[in-house]
């Protein structure tokens, strides 16, 4: 039984890491999607929302659990017994940054490898701050985001509907 963690802030969840989600099911046995706090990003969603949110777009893929999780992800990833830790990398620009995460948390332990998967081609260019900003100002996101997504954006920010 292989177990990955998906760990990220999905705040909130987009086309790109659903595709990387995807990816990974056909991987391993379990995928632990794992909404976690980052310290230095204020989030527009709560925790529970943006589980319940990945929860519901990815009832499709088999073998998916949603969790929420606080502190250090070298501690999650030895409570549930992980094997791998999933991460998206879209571009050279993301590289340094997970490339150096991936090296912290090896050497805070040795117990899992991180393993890199790039989304399809066609959502290279997507980050949830871009999906964020473009809804805020009234821009089409529907072909970004999973439909579930769409609508609770358009709640939060007070959105006209079909906007
Ligand atoms: O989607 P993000 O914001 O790029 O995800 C970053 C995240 C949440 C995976 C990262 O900040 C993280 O692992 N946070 C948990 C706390 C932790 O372990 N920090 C040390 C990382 S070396």
């Amino acid at each position: 039984m292989r177990t990955a963690i998906y760990p990220g802030s999905f705040d909130p969840l987009h086309n790109g890491h659903l595709d990387v989600i995807e990816r990974a099911s056909r991987l391993c046995d379990r995928i632990i999607v794992a909404v976690a706090r980052n310290l230095s990003k204020e989030a527009l969603f709560t925790f529970e929302e943006r589980a319940e949110l990945i929860r519901e777009a990815t009832w499709h893929v088999e073998g998916v659990e949603v969790v929420c999780f606080d502190g250090l992800l070298v501690h999650f990833a030895a409570e549930r017994k992980a094997d791998a830790v999933i991460r998206g990398l879209r571009a050279v620009s993301d590289f340094e940054y997970e490339f150096q995460m991936a090296l912290m948390n090896r050497e805070l332990s040795d117990e899992f490898e991180t393993i890199f998967l790039m989304p399809s081609q066609k959502h290279i260019f997507l980050s949830s701050r871009m999906v964020k900003e473009i809804a805020r100002l009234g821009g089409v996101i529907d072909q970004f985001v999973p439909p579930v997504v769409g609508g609770a954006l358009t709640r939060k920010l007070n959105l006209p509907t079909g906007s």
